[in-house]
């Protein structure tokens, strides 16, 4: 469990299913990181439970801590086709334009480099996302390379820990 001023960050778990079918329903939301229909999602978080297990990190769901309400998702991802660990941040949009997303990625940037000891932390971030890009940049990252990710183009933005 990580905790900040207004947020409260939990693993995810399969229980999760469908709050994840439905923050990812909005096309708002859904733009750059795609939809879910309840057997991808199954997919998703059996893949997070498991990455949870092996590598003691993954994504959290993002609690508000004075109601509890689940309102977005961010957290820890290990890509092993970069072989690099990325914070992500995707939150229902009644929630956008109150720096939750950068509250919760920059206390999960924070783990990654205490806790973990993680040298590098990644954000591969599409083409034209500048609200995901203005939460890289508010958080430090900078440009590393340009690469794609299921065949689109993406930015691999980075932070390193020293
Ligand atoms: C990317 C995403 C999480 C960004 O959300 P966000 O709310 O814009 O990001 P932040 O938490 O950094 O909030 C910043 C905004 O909150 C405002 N704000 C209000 N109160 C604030 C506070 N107490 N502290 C900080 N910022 C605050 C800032 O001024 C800023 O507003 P602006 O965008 O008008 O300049 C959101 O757009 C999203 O979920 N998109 C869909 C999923 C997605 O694409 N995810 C990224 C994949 S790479």
């Amino acid at each position: 469990m990580i905790t900040t001023a207004r947020l409260r960050l939990r693993p995810l778990t399969l229980a999760d299913t469908d709050w994840w079918v439905e923050l990812h329903s909005d096309p708002e939301v859904n733009r750059f990181v795609g939809a879910y229909t309840r057997e991808q999602a199954t997919a998703r978080l059996t893949a997070i439970e498991e990455q949870w297990q092996t590598r003691g990190h993954g994504l959290c769901a993002v609690e508000l801590a004075a109601t509890g309400e689940q309102i977005g998702r961010s957290g820890l991802n290990h890509w092993a086709q970069f072989d690099e660990v990325e914070a992500g941040w995707t939150f229902a949009r009644a929630h956008w334009g109150q720096g939750y997303a950068a509250e919760a990625a920059r206390a999960v940037v924070d783990w990654g480099f205490t806790t973990l000891a993680l040298p590098r932390i990644t954000a591969m971030i599409h083409h034209g996302n500048t609200a995901s890009t203005a939460v890289a940049a508010r958080l430090g990252f900078t440009v590393l390379r340009e690469d794609t990710l299921a065949g689109r183009p993406i930015t691999v933005h980075a932070l390193d820990r020293d």
